[in-house]
Parts: structure tokens; C-alpha cells; sequence
């Protein structure tokens, strides 16, 4: 194969060799940063404003569990209060079910690489479902970390209706970790209407349950990637970060994020990089625009309204 040159404008001109026939992403959170939900890590992230009350339930646990914000979206949490877990999600529950928030160019990207039919497969471990609004093909796209497109019991599985479900958290849940940094972090929950355990929630992964089957059986097909997409993500989570070790030693790599990410998974940047590109310090959106620009594809973005 022949080596494209490890910059943006060698990764378009790969794109458009037709050597590149086989293309799969991985996104994360950086990738809706720019629609206005906040990522996890970075300052000001979801894991940077979160009250200690939140984080752990009652007094003894806070006592017990490390001051960990992780600890929101932990199984164990989740099983012995729900209150922190429903509390910060609730704004996100509710903007989708608003749809308060627009897919950006990042996810308008992806659509046109299925368009051209180089998209093989898009991992997302993002769960706000925003991927879909470009119309990509859902067969596509593997939500690792579930979506809250959906909601059901983690006790006996019963599925809730989505609009039902976003009728409760308006009423059940307070909204004070935005509203009243003061008030109490009361228990509140949603009960199932089939087995009556308080464990009503969007099918998002929480720490400590397994990911979706599809994901391990996915894996192998990164064997057959000649290019590999990571946009938007702090690489630190695993098994999703494993995307990017099981791609053939000699696919190329392009690591769109505001950092570097990865090096210890084998991610080699400026004179290390072998097969590595990196966008620079640029968002993804910026970055993405550039591609666009050098692939001849400004046709697609003139005609998507709202960009
Ligand atoms: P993180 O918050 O860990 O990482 C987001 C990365 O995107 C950071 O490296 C940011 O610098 C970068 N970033 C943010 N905005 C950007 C922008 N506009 N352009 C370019 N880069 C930007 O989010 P994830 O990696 O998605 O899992 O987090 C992985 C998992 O950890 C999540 O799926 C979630 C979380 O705990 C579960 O809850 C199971």
C-alpha cells in the first residue's frame, strides 16, 4: 500500500485514492461537545461539577466509597440509590426527549463517509443518540455504552416507554443538582410497573455490567479497517478503548481530539508517529471542516439546515 503522508490533507488524499475502502470510527463525547452537552473529563465536564452528594449516597457509603465521580454511573450505585444517577441525567433525558440538541458537522462527517460507501462501521461510546439525526444507517453504528433512546428495569428488563418514562423524571426527579446547589439529595426513583423495583432507567451501560454482545462480535472486523476515526474521546475507558488495537498494525490512525490521547495504548505522535495522524489542537468540528474542505465535500454541508 502506499504510504499516505501522516497529516490531514495525506489522510484526504487516502480517502479519495481509492485504496481507502474500508473505514470505521470511534467517537466519544468531544463529539457533542460542540451541540452544548458537556463531555465527562475536561474542566468543567460532567465529572468536574458534580456535588459530593451525589457522587455517594448516604452518609456511610461516603464514609466507605472513594470520592470517586464515576461512582454516578456505578452499578452498585444505581442499586442502592438512584437519586444521583436519575439527578444528573435528567437534563439529558429531557433534551432528548426535547430534542434540544442538533448533530454537528463531527456527526455529519460520519453520514458522509456512508454516502460515499467507505463507512464500515461508526463505535460510539456516546449515548445521546445525536449520531442518528443525519439519517446513517442504524445497522452502522454500535452504541457501546447503550443509548437513552430507550429505557427499561435493570432488575427484571420490563421495557417503559420512552415519553412515559420522561413524564416521570419531570415529576419525580428534582432537578436540584442544577437548580439549588442547597436542597437535599433526596431519594427519588421510578418504580417498575411489572416487578415494583425502583430500578426504572435508560439502557445506558452503567460501570460494572457488560457492554452489548455486538460489540465483542464487531472486534474482529477492525482487522479489515484501512483507516480508523477517534474523534472526541479521552481513550481512558475500557473495553471501548480496545477499538483501537485491534485495527491491522499498518492501518492508519487519525486521532481527532483537542489532546492527545492513547499513548498507552500504543498511540504515537509527531516524530514517533508511524501510522499516527493527529488533527491538532483544533475541534473536532474545525477539524472535520478541513477534511471536508479538502475532500471536495462542501456540497454535503450547504445542504444540512440548521449548520
Ligand atoms: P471524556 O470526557 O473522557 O473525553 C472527551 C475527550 O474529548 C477529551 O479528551 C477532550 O479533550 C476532548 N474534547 C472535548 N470537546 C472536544 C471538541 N469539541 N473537539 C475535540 N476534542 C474535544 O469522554 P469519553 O472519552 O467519551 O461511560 O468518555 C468515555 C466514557 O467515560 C463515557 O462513555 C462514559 C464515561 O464514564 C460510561 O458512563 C459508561
Amino acid at each position: 500500500k502506499p504510504r499516505p503522508s501522516l497529516d490531514l490533507a495525506g489522510t484526504a488524499e487516502f480517502l479519495k485514492s481509492g485504496a481507502c475502502k474500508s473505514v470505521y470510527v470511534l467517537t466519544g463525547a468531544g463529539a457533542s461537545t460542540g451541540a452544548g452537552i458537556p463531555d465527562f473529563r475536561s474542566p468543567g465536564g460532567m465529572y468536574d461539577s458534580l456535588r459530593p452528594e451525589l457522587i455517594t449516597a448516604t452518609e456511610a457509603q461516603r464514609k466507605r466509597m472513594r470520592m470517586d465521580p464515576v461512582n454516578v454511573v456505578m452499578k452498585d450505585m444505581f442499586f442502592q440509590n438512584q437519586f444521583p444517577y436519575l439527578e444528573v441525567r435528567r437534563p439529558f433525558i429531557l433534551g432528548t426527549q426535547q430534542q434540544q440538541w442538533k448533530a454537528t458537522l463531527t456527526h455529519w462527517f460520519m453520514r458522509f463517509l456512508e454516502e460515499e460507501g467507505l463507512l464500515k462501521r461508526l463505535f460510539t461510546q456516546n449515548i445521546d443518540g445525536l449520531d442518528y439525526q443525519t439519517g446513517i444507517s442504524p445497522e452502522l453504528v454500535t452504541n457501546v455504552h447503550g443509548s437513552l433512546a430507550r429505557v427499561s428495569c435493570e432488575g427484571c428488563g420490563y421495557e417503559m416507554p420512552f415519553d412515559d418514562f420522561c413524564a416521570q423524571v419531570r415529576t419525580n426527579v428534582k432537578d436540584i443538582y442544577r437548580t439549588d446547589p442547597t436542597a437535599p439529595a433526596e431519594s427519588s426513583n421510578i418504580n417498575c410497573p411489572r416487578c415494583n423495583a425502583p430500578l426504572v432507567k435508560p439502557n445506558t451501560v452503567l460501570f460494572g455490567s457488560s457492554l452489548p454482545s455486538e460489540f465483542f462480535e464487531q472486534l474482529d472486523d477492525l482487522n479489515g479497517a484501512d483507516l480508523l476515526i477517534v474523534a472526541g474521546t479521552s481513550l481512558v475507558v475500557s473495553p471501548a478503548n480496545s477499538v483501537v488495537m485491534y485495527v491491522a498494525k499498518d492501518c492508519l490512525r487519525l486521532i481527532v481530539n483537542k489532546e492527545p490521547v492513547g499513548q498507552d495504548l500504543g498511540i504515537r505522535y509527531g516524530k514517533d508517529a508511524t501510522r499516527d495522524v493527529w488533527a491538532g489542537e483544533v475541534s473536532c468540528d474545525e477539524a472535520f471542516l478541513d477534511l471536508i474542505k479538502m475532500l471536495g465535500w462542501q456540497d454535503k454541508v450547504r445542504k444540512i439546515k440548521h449548520l
